[in-house]
């Protein structure tokens, strides 16, 4: 089964805001994305509205015909909105405020029955939830303690071991995929994938149902154009026999 492709246009809205008006459109870059092939858009709105603002998220509903995932920290405001947008998924992740970019997973050991409180409500307006976790098989029983219908595993530290040594790059990716299927969990990952990397973490990784990628497609599209990109990218999503 080939892995569903999300693209994050984050990074799109920050070329936007650059300038305050609204080229490029957001809403036509979204349609084109699912044109081209792209199985899902992902926005990440952060407190300080410096790429994706608020009000893109209630435009974006009604012009994305696939699945709008929207990732953010469960502040108030986040909430109110996703409660109100109704995304297809809601990914939640353990940002502070400011935060350049995501870093870390929830320690859902701590964690998990504050999350439920935040899950449960979600779930009952049709959201699918997922939450971001480091690589940790230990994280998976209090993940889903949580109630959480998947996790995302964060790759940003795959991203840099796959340099090195792409074998062991991938081994607590595995373990804590396996620690997932095995208690139910769906299993989504993001962060630093690019076209060097993705299809290894494809080829390994047991059970991957979707990443996310923004930073290094976006900047790739600019090489080989949206549509080609779009392309490359979901090609590598396919695993190979191996
Ligand atoms: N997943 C999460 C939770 C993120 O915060 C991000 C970055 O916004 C991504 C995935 C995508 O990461 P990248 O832009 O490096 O592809």
């Amino acid at each position: 089964m080939p892995v569903a492709l999300s693209v994050n246009i984050n990074k799109v809205a920050l070329i936007r805001n650059s300038r305050g008006a609204n080229r490029p459109d957001l809403l036509q870059i979204a349609r084109d994305l699912e044109g081209y092939g792209a199985d899902g858009i992902t926005i990440h709105p952060r407190p300080d509205e410096r790429h994706v603002k608020y009000a893109d998220a209630y435009a974006l509903r009604d012009a994305v015909c696939t699945e709008l995932n929207i990732e953010g920290y469960p502040s108030e405001r986040f909430l109110q909105m996703v409660h109100e947008v109704k995304p297809a998924q809601c990914t939640l992740v353990p940002d502070a405020p400011g935060q350049l970019t995501s870093d870390h997973g929830w320690d859902a050991r701590s964690r998990h029955e504050e999350l439920r409180g935040i899950i449960e409500p979600l779930q009952e307006l049709g959201i699918r939830v997922s939450i971001f976790l480091d690589p940790d098989p230990e994280q998976v029983a209090f993940a889903k303690m949580s109630g959480t219908d998947r996790i995302e595993l964060y790759t940003g530290p795959y991203a840099h071991e796959y340099k090195i040594d792409p074998v062991r790059a991938v081994k607590a990716y595995q373990q804590t995929a396996k620690a997932a299927l095995a208690a139910g969990l769906g299993l989504n990952a993001g962060h630093d994938l690019d076209l060097a990397n993705l299809q290894h973490f494809v080829d390994h990784v047991p059970g991957l149902q979707e990443v996310s990628i923004g930073h290094a497609l976006i900047s790739d599209a600019l090489y080989f154009g949206l549509s080609n990109t779009v392309n490359m990218y979901k090609s590598r999503c396919v695993p190979t026999s191996i």
